[in-house]
């Protein structure tokens, strides 16, 4: 089997941080969304994968290149304008060959992993194997109803009048009759060619199409809610470990992580909480729900339930929370009063 990852899309909701980089690169408990998404498909013993990318590829390719860090095999397939998911698996129709696949939404949050869902594909192989999840409003994704026995009846693409409560996750596991679907599969209302449409031809032309629910977590990270909620998620499975230094001083609460030339003086950390590699937390608190990236400074500061990326600083600056912090941003006080260099769509929140 092999693997087709999605990694494209212009991110809007997750602006301005997707200004200046893919939404799969944001860090979730200290990795990137796409490396989870990597690491689940390893995790089922797939190592050949291909990445969809757009025109942001660069910043993919630098932090995961040919993939060998992470123990597979990385293809990059260049997507040069939006035309949807089942233009994607056309693109990588030769990478796919006559093999089965797992196509899966690289900004896909699953913390149980992939492993039951594809030994169930594997066992059973119908020509497409859907992961679906019960949701309270299903109008902002792919539906599939079913019938008693688990097969699909019937697909759509964002119904207005949902005939289900049962959402596509974003992950699909197919066989190589996918392709047929596929190339049959014109553009649809939104102007892309949706592969919730090549699995409805594929129903239509009496394939086997299964459902399989998924029990676990599940969040797509569009919206910073998102992140921060998937961010809380992952923390929960962390476990204390001390690479770097934490004086006699400080105190840790609950599973901290402090990386590698991370130091941690004078201050309380409350887990699940993480310190990015050579970080500095001084005199400062830090509540649950935290992750710091690399190189963050942390002076009479307090953060909590909230993530910054690599090269934060927050001095003097205390009850920051629910918030994320892009690249090299730094928060501190001025002359008194408020002063604000803030970039453009970004949101800022006081206490009045
Ligand atoms: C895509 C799929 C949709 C699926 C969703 C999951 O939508 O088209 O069927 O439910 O991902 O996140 P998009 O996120 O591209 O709007």
């Amino acid at each position: 089997m092999k693997a087709l990852v999605l990694s494209g899309g212009t991110g809007t909701r997750l602006r301005p941080f997707t200004y200046s980089m893919p939404k799969q690169l944001i860090p979730i408990a200290g990795k990137p969304v796409l490396r989870h998404v990597l690491e689940n498909i390893r995790e089922c013993g797939v190592t050949d994968i291909g990445i969809v990318v757009d025109a942001r590829d660069r910043h993919i390719a630098a932090a995961f290149g040919d993939g060998a860090d992470l123990g597979v095999r990385l293809g990059y397939l260049r997507q040069e304008q939006p035309l949807g998911l089942a233009h994607c698996v056309a693109l990588a129709r030769e990478f796919l060959g006559a093999e089965d696949f797992v196509l899966y939404l690289g900004d896909t949050v699953l913390p149980e992993g992939i492993g039951t869902l594809a030994a169930e594909f594997a066992a059973r192989r119908p020509a497409a194997q859907l992961v679906v999840q019960k949701v309270p409003d299903p109008r902002r994704f792919g539906v599939a109803e079913l019938d008693a026995d688990g097969a699909v009846v019937r697909l759509t693409e964002k119904p207005d009048r949902p005939r289900s409560d049962l959402a596509l996750v974003g992950v699909y596991f197919f066989t190589a009759e996918v392709h047929r679907a596929v190339a049959a599969t014109g553009p649809g209302p939104r102007g892309e060619r949706e592969i919730t449409d090549a699995v409805q031809r594929l129903v239509t032309e009496g394939a086997e199409v299964r459902a399989a629910e998924y029990g676990g977590y599940w969040r797509d990270t569009g919206r910073v809610e998102d992140v921060l909620a998937c961010n809380r998620r992952l923390l929960e499975g962390v476990r204390t470990a001390v690479a770097g230094t934490v004086d006699a001083a400080s105190r840790l609460t609950g599973p901290v992580v402090v990386e590698a030339g991370a130091r941690v003086i004078r201050s309380r950390i409350e887990g699940p909480a993480l310190v990015g590699a050579g970080s500095v937390v001084e005199d400062s608190r830090i509540g649950p729900y935290t992750s710091l990236g690399r190189d963050c400074v942390l002076r009479r500061a307090g953060l909590a339930d909230s993530i910054a990326l690599d090269g934060v600083t927050v001095d003097r600056v205390g009850g920051v929370h629910g918030s994320l912090i892009g690249r090299a941003a730094r928060i501190g006080p001025g002359d008194g009063r408020h002063r604000l260099l803030v970039g453009d769509d970004t949101r800022v929140e006081v206490a009045a």
